[in-house]
């Protein structure tokens, strides 16, 4: 029997200088080299652009497999070559390491326009040039009060995956990013639920089996209770990832509740 993966994905954002991301990620890796998290959880660190090099060599040093502990960045261009002023395409990133890219995330659609078609265009483009996309959906809290989570999130998924889509889905509601709020379980379970049901449609197929993550306020207090949600395969961590106890103390508890006890 295949074990499913989890993941724990850290999304730095445009924090942690220099200096402060090179020991950031050289204190993950000297812990996860001394005991490395089961081989069915995966971690990716995702740092800005201008730390990838170096979060590379930190994370190589541990001997780890890069499916166990690898990195990702932030953003990708759709084009892999051009007069792009300002823009940084896949096949850069993966030069650098990068295994995975974070696509789509909320913070991009608010500030930088970016729409379902433009991700689309994003993910074709990693897929391309080898790197897995970890594509971020999630309604506002308007669209939520108003009962239309259910249509925003299927028009996400069907404009901004590809067919034949290979990658990570993270579901992180607008409301819940930066703000200390994380939904009920019962809400998260109702909501991964949904976006399962989803995802064939747009795939056309039942066969691909694509993680679904939850991002948004995830702290080492609730990442217990939110990896043992069944339809849950992992987190996305953003400010907690920024301090390698906080960000290990999650690894250390999805670990834990994602690794089948032993009957007695
Ligand atoms: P947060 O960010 O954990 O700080 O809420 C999550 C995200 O934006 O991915």
């Amino acid at each position: 029997m295949t074990t499913v993966p989890k993941f724990v994905i850290g999304n730095w954002k445009m924090q942690a200088r220099h200096e402060h991301g090179l020991q950031l990620a050289r204190d993950i890796s000297r812990r996860l080299k001394d005991a490395p998290p089961p081989p069915h959880l995966h971690t990716i660190i995702c740092p800005p652009f201008t730390q990838l090099d170096g979060v590379h060599q930190a994370l190589k040093e541990t001997g780890l497999p890069h499916e166990q502990l690898g990195m990702g960045a932030q953003d990708c261009y759709p084009a892999s070559s051009g007069p792009f002023t300002g823009d940084i395409s896949a096949p850069m990133i993966r030069d650098l390491g990068a295994r995975y890219v974070i696509l789509g995330h909320s913070e991009r659609r608010q500030n930088h326009g970016e729409t379902d078609a433009i991700i689309r265009q994003k993910v074709k483009a990693a897929t391309a040039a080898g790197i897995t996309p970890i594509v971020c959906i999630g309604e506002h809290l308007a669209e939520r009060n108003e009962g239309r989570a259910a249509s925003v999130l299927s028009t996400q998924i069907e404009g901004s995956l590809t067919r034949g889509f290979r990658g990570i889905l993270a579901y992180e509601p607008v409301w819940a990013i930066g703000s200390g709020i994380t939904p009920s379980r019962d809400e998260l379970q109702r909501k991964l639920t949904l976006i399962r049901a989803l995802l064939p449609m747009r795939l056309m197929t039942d066969d691909i089996r694509v993680p679904v993550l939850y991002g948004g306020s995830v702290t080492s207090v609730q990442a217990p209770s939110i990896m043992s949600i069944e339809a849950v395969d992992g987190v996305l961590v953003g400010s907690a990832s920024l301090e390698a106890q906080s960000f290990l103390d999650i690894i250390d508890a999805a670990a834990e509740a994602t690794t089948p006890q032993p009957s007695p």
